[in-house]
């Protein structure tokens, strides 16, 4: 496939089935809706349609379907893997203004919401009634429900509350050819036929347009302790890691930052003073939550005696809410504050937590060997370690020849250890290289042959998640 022009045709057919949304085709409007946080890529639709309803997305479906014009679907363009990039220029389905929270059911725990909203928001507006939307992506406060279904996120509390897709209960998709349907039920269990709902989530806009979410809430937690645990070795906190799930506790949040992760956020963000002495490697920020403060301290208690028998520095304990969002900022704005010091590639591998410290020393060894330097951090309660790999002086010829292959041993490395390419971030366009590495033939083409029941025009999303199928 190559870039695709919207012709004046369709064009006209694309504003009229915008009966309330509108269309947008500045340059500045499309280069702006042709980035997200993926490296310094831009791939600019042809235009942006930004609809209101189900319906109206259904109808610019049948306007694409009947011109094979390609369909990138838009949230927040937060993501890491290019999800939401045009790289066939064609329609960019920008659903910002599908944000309406419809319903909240706090009969039975539910949220009806439309895919614009923006996660914080709902998460503001559900725990306004004492409910808890337990999903948390670092960039809740700009990324929207639509891109965490379509990527399914994470974040620092799915160690606990497992990631987008667990909270999920039933989706409204248009189809490809502009049918609506509803992937499942509204219920807590479902054992009625194949799964749809969960292999929507995840398929990265390549299947369909989830234009409604009904999704799982639970009771607000009553409480919570927070504490940064230092380590003289980053390979130690990583030890630390598994100890602590086996000695019995589950975290909310275990966090990991290599030193790096935490001198760039200090200089990036302000307001944030923490003493680092010397000697530090890395942090584990471990949260604990539940309904009883004296419960959590003695949870805290436990975890404690984990990571010192494990060689920890001194414990800091946030004591005020102040120091709690200190600390939850420093976190956060890694993956900004490593984006504002140079260019970088994100790898977002994802190995059984009790591999994480031989990943970290192999990732170590792979960037001595090709002369790169990284910055390592994520969830490691999940086993989930986000790579950064800074550009800094590197030259463009290495970045663009060498590390694809530093990148594929990376990869290799991962997948040996009995984990796979991405924990949260998707594969999209940047990661797709690569998925012979987590896939055989036999498995590529059962995704392929779903991809076609669906898409048989190839018209969703097209250039992403799976290789060479355009
Ligand atoms: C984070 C994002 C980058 O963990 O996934 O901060
Ligand atoms: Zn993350």
């Amino acid at each position: 496939m190559s870039r695709v022009i919207v012709s004046g045709t369709a064009r006209a057919e694309l504003r009229a089935a915008l009966t309330e949304g509108d269309l947008l085709d500045s340059s500045e409007d499309l280069e702006r809706y042709g980035r997200d946080e993926t490296e310094d890529l831009l791939h600019a639709p042809d235009v942006v349609v930004r609809p209101r309803s189900t319906d109206e997305v259904a109808r610019i479906v049948r306007v694409c379907t009947e011109h094979q014009i390609p369909i990138t679907p838009i949230g927040g363009r937060t993501g890491l893997s290019g999800g939401a990039l045009s790289v066939y220029g064609g329609v960019g389905l920008a659903l910002d203004r599908m944000n309406a929270i419809e319903h909240i059911d706090e009969h039975n725990l539910q949220v009806t919401v439309q895919p614009g909203v923006i996660t914080q928001v709902l998460v503001d507006a559900v725990a306004a009634k004492g409910l808890y939307y337990a999903p948390d992506p670092s960039s809740k406060g700009s990324c929207t429900i639509g891109g965490n279904l379509a990527e399914n996120a994470g974040g620092p509390r799915a160690v606990k509350y497992g990631v987008t897709r667990d909270n999920v209960l039933n989706l409204e998709v248009v189809l490809p050819s502009g049918e609506v349907i509803w992937t499942g039920a509204n219920t807590l269990k479902n054992a009625t036929g194949y799964d749809l709902t969960r292999l929507m989530v995840g398929s990265e806009g390549t299947l369909g347009i989830i234009t409604k979410a009904v999704l799982r809430l639970l009771p607000l937690p009553k409480a919570s302790r927070l504490m940064l645990v230092p380590f003289d070795s980053a390979i130690r906190a990583c030890e630390a890691v598994s100890a602590v799930f086996r000695a019995g506790i589950t975290p909310s949040a275990l966090e990991f930052m290599e030193r790096d992760a935490i001198d760039f956020t200090l200089a990036h963000v302000e307001g944030i003073t923490i003493q680092v002495p010397d000697a530090v490697q890395a942090h584990l920020l471990i949260e604990v939550d539940g309904l009883h403060e004296e419960v959590l301290l003695r949870e805290c208690e436990m975890i404690l005696q984990v990571v010192e028998a494990h060689g920890c520095g001194e414990v800091l304990f946030a004591e005020t809410s102040a120091e709690v969002d200190a600390l939850w900022r420093l976190r956060r704005n890694v993956a900004v504050a490593v984006k504002a010091h140079t260019v970088y590639k994100e790898e977002d591998t994802v190995v059984p937590r009790y591999a994480l410290p031989q990943l970290l020393a192999g990732v170590k060894a792979i960037g001595r060997e090709y002369g790169f330097r990284s910055i390592c951090y994520g969830h490691a309660g999940d086993g989930n370690l986000h790579i950064n790999i800074l550009k800094d002086g590197l030259s463009d010829a290495f970045w663009k020849e060498e590390l694809p292959k530093a990148i594929r041993e990376l990869f290799t490395l991962t997948v040996s250890l009995g984990g796979t390419l991405s924990g949260e971030h998707g594969i999209g366009l940047v990661q797709r290289p690569y998925m012979d590495i987590a896939f055989d033939r036999a498995q590529l083409e059962l995704m392929r042959g779903i991809k076609r029941v669906f898409d048989p025009l190839g018209i969703m999303n097209p250039g992403k998640v799976l290789p060479d199928m355009d």
